[in-house]
């Protein structure tokens, strides 16, 4: 089932004043319920304005964006689609508003007026889900960037949200918070079966994706499977990106003529292929 569905969407911003300026440049796009799906650009592509509509943040100038069926420019399901899709951010420091762990991650739910009783309920899943449940009672600002970007999530996850929509979510971190940040993502999605929409300048992060896309300048320019896009190291090269470190020890080893597996990605698929 399509869980966000675009349709000739545009995002103008300043539109109609001489300062107009297009981001997200008539897209088609449709997101399944349950797909990871991360998102790969140079700055100003329009990665996190096309992001920002998954949430009715911003709203399309023109054509439309569909978020579990309900158009996001329809006011009434303003709520229930804030509620369905979490967004966590680039800077953990501007998402935790409680002085404590467990009244952050129980803000959403409160708001939603859920009954106390649910809501200790929620939290703790919540918490668990993330690894964070004994953290519960510590103050937000002794923890980690990473932990932050965790306590975020759970968050969202205590709205029970369907779609978590991550714009740089390590962008900020130290690379062992940026793979407990990932990690977490990924469990969430294998286990619980969210659908993940990650937006990072790290390829390694987008080499866990099951599909990625490529903008530029607003529009989508790529569209596949980690494998499908990181083979093509020149093209990713042109239009101003990389690819993992072993996909492209990959691509120079079968230009001197070394026979490979098509799929190399990590570390690992390199490894296990040269040792056969
Ligand atoms: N509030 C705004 N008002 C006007 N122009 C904006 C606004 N926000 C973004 N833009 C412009 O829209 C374009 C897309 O920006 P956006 O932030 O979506 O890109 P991005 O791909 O997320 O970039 P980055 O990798 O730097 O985060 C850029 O040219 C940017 O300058
Ligand atoms: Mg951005």
């Amino acid at each position: 089932m399509n869980f966000i569905e675009l349709t000739n969407m545009s995002h103008v911003y300043h539109d109609g004043t001489e300062n107009a300026h297009t981001a997200v440049d008539h897209i088609d796009l449709t997101i399944k319920e349950g797909e990871f799906l991360a998102i790969l650009g140079t700055n100003g592509s329009g990665k996190s304005t096309l992001a920002k509509h998954f949430n009715a943040i911003l709203l399309p100038t023109e054509g439309h964006c569909r978020v579990a069926g309900m158009d996001t420019a329809d006011e009434a399901h303003l709520w229930d689609i804030r509620q369905q899709v979490g967004m966590v951010f680039q800077n953990p420091d501007n998402q935790i508003i409680a002085a404590v762990v467990e009244d952050d991650v129980a803000f959403g739910p409160e708001n939603l007026g859920v009954p106390p009783e649910k809501i200790r309920q929620r939290v703790a899943e919540s918490l668990a889900a993330v690894g964070m449940e004994h953290y519960r009672k510590f103050a937000p600002h002794l923890l980690s960037g990473g932990q932050k970007q965790r306590i975020a999530i759970a968050g969202a996850l205590a709205m029970h949200t369907k779609c978590l929509v991550l714009d740089e979510p390590t962008a900020m971190l130290d690379p062992s918070g940026r793979r407990d940040v990932l990690h977490t993502v990924r469990q969430l999605h294998e286990k619980v079966g969210i659908t993940v929409v990650y937006i990072t300048h790290f390829m390694e992060e987008a080499a866990a994706a099951d599909r990625i896309l490529v903008m530029e300048q607003g529009k989508i320019v790529d569209d596949g499977t980690p494998a499908e896009i990181f083979r093509q190291v020149a093209v990713m090269k042109k239009r101003g990106l990389d690819v993992p470190l072993a996909a492209e020890v990959a691509w120079r080893l079968r230009q001197q003529g070394v026979r490979l597996p098509e799929r190399i990605l990590t570390d690992e698929d390199l490894v296990m292929a040269l040792c056969r």
